[in-house]
């Protein structure tokens, strides 16, 4: 079974980083006493009385009518606060501006040329009303699909905020996905409107998004309309009567659009993500759950406080930008600071220039970008004043103690707390993680299950392993922000998270529990990769280098990277009569990149005439994986020698012991 060998080589990997790892670090005693929550008598409510336990943190939120059962459980179908109603919109603006608190700033807005907005809460309100009224001007009604394809500008989570207003749900699709996966995406989710811009700005270039729409559009019969906000000014074009611009259709219209009022279980928004197959998973998120699950999450992790500027430099494309760019920080009336670029544009000091300029007190990333600062050298960082930060988050993979430290010490100043949070896409909000006035933290490890989260290590039988082993990471109870189902697929739903472990979520990844209780996250155990936080499926950039022509078979794996924690290596087998020239090796990756989007690029691509496999036929991905991690990743393409070669045969022949 694959997944047991990949366990197994996890289990090793991470073992020998916990033997050299016993760094503690208690919460410094000014900021327990200051934090949010600092009585850890909330582990014990939660676990006591978990339904009593979110309806208190829903009742933070507005409904316009409350609900009549906390949680209804048919497993693995969930339903929280059935019977409530509430808007959206209305809880992250709506509320504050009526509390007086519409001059406070929402957003710091700062594009990778360096041009700034500010907006506040009241801007923002009226701008997310009059995107409201512009969509339901081009026939979007309640329960609607919307795709947005854009860039890190504010028109993005206008976008998303006015579909909640009217209870359209939105289809966000990362901006550095190609036209293709763009029109898989819409099509999947039936999507009758795409909101995009012309491009958006990357290490100083522009680069196209209408250009991929337009090509999408070829195949995309759900869409009507397209919006086009303009933001670098390059040349598009422009389909009359279906392509309309932003800044024609938005600002006429008024400034008051009266919110739906959503029951709690409507679908707030899809967001797509890879799986185990070619093909990703729309997963589908609700209204009152997921709110009150990031709400809570912001405010409690992060320590929220009303003078905090917090800057999370996700892109909005993806999960942490949906759940801690938008939704959680808005609804807990946040200042926060929304960049558009690189890090390292026009220089590596650009995130910590960033940080000085607005005073930034939280700051969240994800390790590829710790690691990447690293390398450059912390010179950058001292240039910068940063005493405004007194706390640091990361997300999207295992971070390594090391970066850990270097991030504590050198962006932190060995002051901040920082709290390693573990989730995804499925769990729409933070599972495991440190509160940052209560946790013992340890570098590389994501500690705690949140209050209300029942986590468990299990073996291939589903039984909880002793302090120290590795096993599969599972959630045992259900809670208010987890996806509702696989869109248009209930049973792709229960197989992928609910049948390997009966009763259980198997989230997919493997994990160890120290003696505290502590849990060590030890990446993906399926064949998900993990690229630079990006979420990658083997079997899709497979099936991607099998569209070539000239490609008889692939297979993908990921290796360890220093960097990007994985880099994409694929074998490749031609069809015979093709000559493995490096040329080619170049252009099967830009073909990959083309196909999925450049963050699919693989890394290297090795032609071999053989593949190992089992008997009953699947590729032994574990020996693909030891070959990988004996190459050099100075060349990006290479042909198999004869080692290698021997190897695989040696392999398959004996492939019948292995299964
Ligand atoms: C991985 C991103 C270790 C994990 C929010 C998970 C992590 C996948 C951590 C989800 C962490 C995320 N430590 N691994 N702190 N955070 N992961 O859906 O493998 O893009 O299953 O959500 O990222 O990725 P996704």
């Amino acid at each position: 079974m694959s997944d047991t060998a990949n366990l197994a080589a996890k289990t090793r990997a991470a073992i020998e980083t916990w033997m050299l790892e016993h760094r503690e670090f208690p919460p410094p005693p000014e900021f327990a006493v200051q934090a949010n929550v600092n009585d850890p008598a909330v582990y014990e409510r939660a676990a006591t009385d978990l339904e009593g336990y979110w309806a208190e943190e829903a009742s933070r939120l507005d409904w316009y009518r409350p609900w009549d059962t906390v949680l209804e459980w048919n497993p693995p179908f969930a339903k929280w606060f059935e019977g409530g109603q509430l808007n959206v919109s209305v809880n992250c603006l709506d509320r504050h501006v009526q509390a007086g608190g519409g001059d406070k700033v929402a957003y710091y807005w700062e594009g990778e040329p360096g041009d700034r907005k500010t907006l506040t809460y009241r801007d923002l309100h009226d701008e997310v009303n009059r995107a409201a009224n512009a969509l339901k001007a081009l026939g979007v009604k309640r329960g609607d699909r919307v795709a947005i394809y854009m860039p890190m500008i504010p028109e993005l989570p206008i976008a998303m905020l006015a579909c909640t207003r009217i209870g359209a749900p939105h289809n966000v699709v990362f901006g550095g996905f190609s036209s293709d996966s763009l029109a898989d995406r819409i099509n999947d989710s039936q999507a009758r409107v795409v909101i995009t811009a012309d491009g958006g700005y990357r290490r100083g270039k522009a680069s196209g998004l209408k250009v991929n729409v337009d090509e999408a559009l070829a195949h995309t019969p759900s869409i009507e309309h397209v919006i086009v906000v303009k933001r670098t000014g390059q040349d598009v074009t422009m389909v009359d009567g279906r392509d309309l611009w932003w800044h024609d259709l938005v600002p006429r219209q008024a400034d008051w659009c009266e919110p739906e009022r959503m029951e709690s279980e409507d679908m707030l928004y899809l967001l797509y993500t890879s799986g185990t197959t070619a093909k990703p998973k729309g997963i589908l998120h609700t209204t009152g759950g997921y709110l009150t699950g990031v709400a809570s999450t912001h405010r409690q992790v992060f320590d929220i406080k009303e003078n905090d500027i917090y800057w999370c430099a996700a892109d909005i494309g993806w999960v942490t930008g949906h759940s801690y760019i938008v939704y959680g920080p808005l609804t807990n009336h946040t200042t926060g600071v929304m960049y558009e670029g690189t890090p390292d544009w026009p220089d590596p000091a650009r995130w910590w220039e960033i940080i000085e300029r607005y005073g930034v007190s939280i700051v969240y990333m994800a390790p590829t970008a710790i690691r990447a600062h690293m390398k450059w050298g912390p010179k950058y960082a001292e240039q910068h004043n940063l005493s405004s930060l007194r706390l640091l988050g990361t997300v999207g993979e295992p971070i390594n103690p090391e970066a850990w430290i270097w991030y504590h010490d050198h962006i932190g100043g060995g002051r901040c707390p920082v709290v390693d949070t573990w989730w995804q896409t499925e769990t729409g909000c933070i599972m495991i993680s440190p509160l940052p006035g209560i946790t013992t933290t340890k570098p590389g490890s994501a500690t705690k299950p949140m209050p209300g989260v029942d986590a468990d290590v299990v073996n291939d039988r589903g039984e909880s392993v002793p302090v120290g082993e590795g096993g599969y990471l599972v959630l045992k109870k259900p809670w208010p922000s987890m996806l509702r189902g696989i869109y248009g697929d209930p049973e792709r739903y229960k197989a992928t998270y609910w049948s390997r472990f009966p009763g259980m979520y198997f989230p997919g990844d493997g994990a160890r529990r120290d003696g505290d209780g502590d849990y060590w996250l030890m990446g993906r155990v399926d064949d998900v990769m993990n690229v630079s936080g990006h979420r990658l499926s083997t079997t899709e950039i497979e099936s991607a280098l099998v569209d070539d022509k000239r490609v008889a078979e692939a297979a993908v794996v990921g290796r360890e990277d220093e960097l990007t924690g994985e880099a994409i290596f694929c074998f490749v087998i031609l069809k015979s009569g093709v000559d493995a020239v490096p040329e080619l090796g170049e252009e099967l990756r830009q073909h990959v990149a083309t196909k999925i989007g450049p963050i699919a690029r693989p890394r290297q691509v090795m032609f071999t005439p053989d593949l190992p496999k089992t008997r009953s036929g699947k590729i032994m991905r574990r020996l693909l994986r030891d070959i990988a991690v004996g190459r050099p990743l100075g060349d990006t393409t290479t042909l198999a020698d004869t080692g290698v070669v021997e190897l695989i045969r040696e392999a398959t022949r004996s492939a019948a012991d292995d299964e």
